[in-house]
């Protein structure tokens, strides 16, 4: 697999997976597929620019698509509509890009006989009650809350439809929420640590009881390199740290690592069927693929931290236009 196509590769995951990739398996020939949305910057790619080749252009655009995926050897489809409020606010692009996106990848890839990884997550599966041990595993029904992750469980049904119907060789992983560099400022950890640099509360939805599985983006980007070397055509593999915390214990954690009281947070109205806990069950991908995630939650929060206070030019722009989207929804 010399040749690797990356869709949403200026985003923050795909742009981390570049960065790693280069870094890590420096034979590999990459071209990243990217539309530059709100979300995507080719700035995230700077510093690999002279190693990678760089398309503006939209998973949509099945010509496009065709002609840069008959001249690889696997895609690793990242690129999506990510953020569960603006899904809520606006479904469209949602339904566009992550459905009809992910269609006009498994048509290239099946008309040239390419390998593909479809990135998705465990929002796919609803969600858990707060107070039990209960965990999605790989056999856990689809059960979406949202039209983000109602997007993303399509999605993941074309894949799985593609693969038993025409034999495309694909595989699929869904995982935890991701935290680290060059995560856009409308994401939980990126606006508190923002908010709190600028000298503002950061916001909690609701009680702030809600809780989240926090992956590192190295480790969740080790895991797909896994899968794409050694995991098995057909097969799901859910991903993540095992670190669980409510919402109000990062924002209290956060607040202490910057020298804040732990209560200077803000109560705000909560988000409509808000998931109430996510938490997977990654002995598959353990027992399987040798894989475990390297980080401490702790350590990569205060990494996290130093890395958006020592680049405010790089989340500057974006704040202020996010801050007045959540104005409008009263969040
Ligand atoms: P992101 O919003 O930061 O980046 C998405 C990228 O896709 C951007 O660069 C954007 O320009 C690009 N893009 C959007 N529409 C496009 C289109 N039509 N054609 C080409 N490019 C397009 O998202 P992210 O947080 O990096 O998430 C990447 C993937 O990982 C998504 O599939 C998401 O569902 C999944 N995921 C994210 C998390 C998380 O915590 N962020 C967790 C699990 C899974
Ligand atoms: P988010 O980063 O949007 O990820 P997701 O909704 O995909 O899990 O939100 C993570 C959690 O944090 C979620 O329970 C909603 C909550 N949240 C807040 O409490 N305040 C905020 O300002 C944001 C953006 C999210």
């Amino acid at each position: 697999m010399r040749r690797m196509l990356v869709t949403g590769g200026a985003g923050f995951i795909g742009s981390n997976f570049v960065h790693d990739t280069v870094r890590s398996f420096p034979e590999v020939e990459l071209t990243v597929l990217d539309l530059l949305t709100y979300a995507g910057s080719q700035r995230n790619l700077d510093a690999v620019s002279d190693r990678i080749t760089f398309v503006h252009g939209d998973i949509c655009d099945s010509s496009l698509v065709d002609g840069l995926v008959r001249d690889t050897d696997v895609v690793v489809h990242f690129a999506a509509e990510s953020h569960v409020d603006n899904s809520l606010n606006d479904p469209s692009p949602f339904i566009r890009t992550n459905i009809v996106g992910t269609f006009t990848l498994l048509e290239a890839v099946r008309k040239h006989g390419v390998r593909l990884h479809h990135i998705s997550t465990d929002e796919v599966f609803g969600d858990l009650p707060l107070d039990s041990d209960d965990q999605f595993t790989e056999q856990t029904a689809y059960d979406p809350s949202s039209p983000y992750s109602a997007s993303k469980a399509g999605s993941d049904m074309l894949v799985r439809a593609w693969v038993r119907s025409y034999g495309v060789q694909a595989t699929i992983s869904n995982c935890a929420n991701n935290y680290g560099p060059y995560q856009h400022v409308e994401k939980l950890i990126p606006r508190q640590i923002t908010n709190v640099l600028l000298g503002d509360r950061p916001k909690l939805y609701g009680a702030g009881d809600n809780v989240r599985e926090w992956t590192h983006v190295t480790d969740h980007n080790t895991a797909v390199h896994r899968i794409i070397t050694a995991g098995r055509i057909g097969e799901t593999y859910l991903i993540g740290s095992g670190d669980e915390r409510s919402n109000r214990q990062i924002v209290s954690e956060l607040l202490t690592l910057m020298n804040h009281p732990a209560d200077a947070y803000d109560h705000v109205p909560d988000r409509p069927g808000h998931d109430l806990r996510y938490s997977n069950n990654t002995t598959k991908l353990r027992t399987e693929l040798g894989w475990a995630p390297t980080y401490d939650f702790t350590a990569g929060l205060r990494a996290t931290i130093e890395w958006y206070r020592e680049n405010s030019a790089w989340w500057k722009p974006a704040k202020s236009a996010t801050e007045a989207k959540y104005k409008l929804l009263g969040r």
